[in-house]
């Protein structure tokens, strides 16, 4: 299964000069969707962790479904002004403007190890803000998990300080 068969592109979205992978081809095969449930299964069935986060909106797609696979429960992170509880908030850069991810407060406790998943890595500063709500928390981000790691940007280099995965290198 080449799953860059399946990755779309498409020029100009959102804006000029972004050239977007568009998964829902690959989400919408079932052999395509089910190659990348397995690798994350492969990539991470050594690993201990009490729970999987994942970043909205498209993390959603894939860390629900990774979580019912491990048997392990699932966290949003969530764009602000989402979610209803206490919350910790983490505001990040974008390349135009900033944005704020947040997660509940009660969502972790002290020393749980956390498992990180989205669909892309590009420059990394989305994560990072995730990875930083959850060390607020006190807990551990042990790995983070990727569909598509965009190496032209410097993604890896800003997480060098963390466990992390990518089933599609563009
Ligand atoms: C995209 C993607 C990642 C993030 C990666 O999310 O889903 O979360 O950008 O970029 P970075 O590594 O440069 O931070 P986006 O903010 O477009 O939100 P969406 O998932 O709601 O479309």
């Amino acid at each position: 299964m080449n799953l860059k068969n399946l990755l779309r592109e498409i020029e100009d979205f959102p804006e000029e000069g972004i050239l977007f992978k568009d998964i829902t081809p690959i989400l919408k095969d079932e052999d395509g969707f089910n190659e990348v449930i397995e690798r994350f299964l492969d990539e991470f069935a050594e690993l201990e962790f009490d729970y999987i986060a994942a970043i909205e909106a498209r993390g959603f797609l894939l860390g629900p479904v990774l979580s019912r696979e491990f048997a392990c429960g699932f966290i949003p992170i969530r764009k602000s002004g989402k979610l209803p509880a206490d919350k910790v908030s983490v505001t990040y850069e974008l390349e135009y403007g900033e944005s704020e991810l947040e997660m509940h407060t009660d969502s972790l406790e002290a020393g749980d190890k956390v498992l990180l998943i989205d669909d892309l890595l590009a420059t990394g500063g989305t994560s990072l803000a995730a990875i930083e709500l959850i060390e607020k928390l006190e807990a551990e981000v042990i790995a983070a998990g990727y569909l598509i790691e965009l190496t032209d940007l410097p993604g890896r280099s800003n997480l060098q300080d963390y466990n992390i995965f990518s089933i599609m290198k563009e």
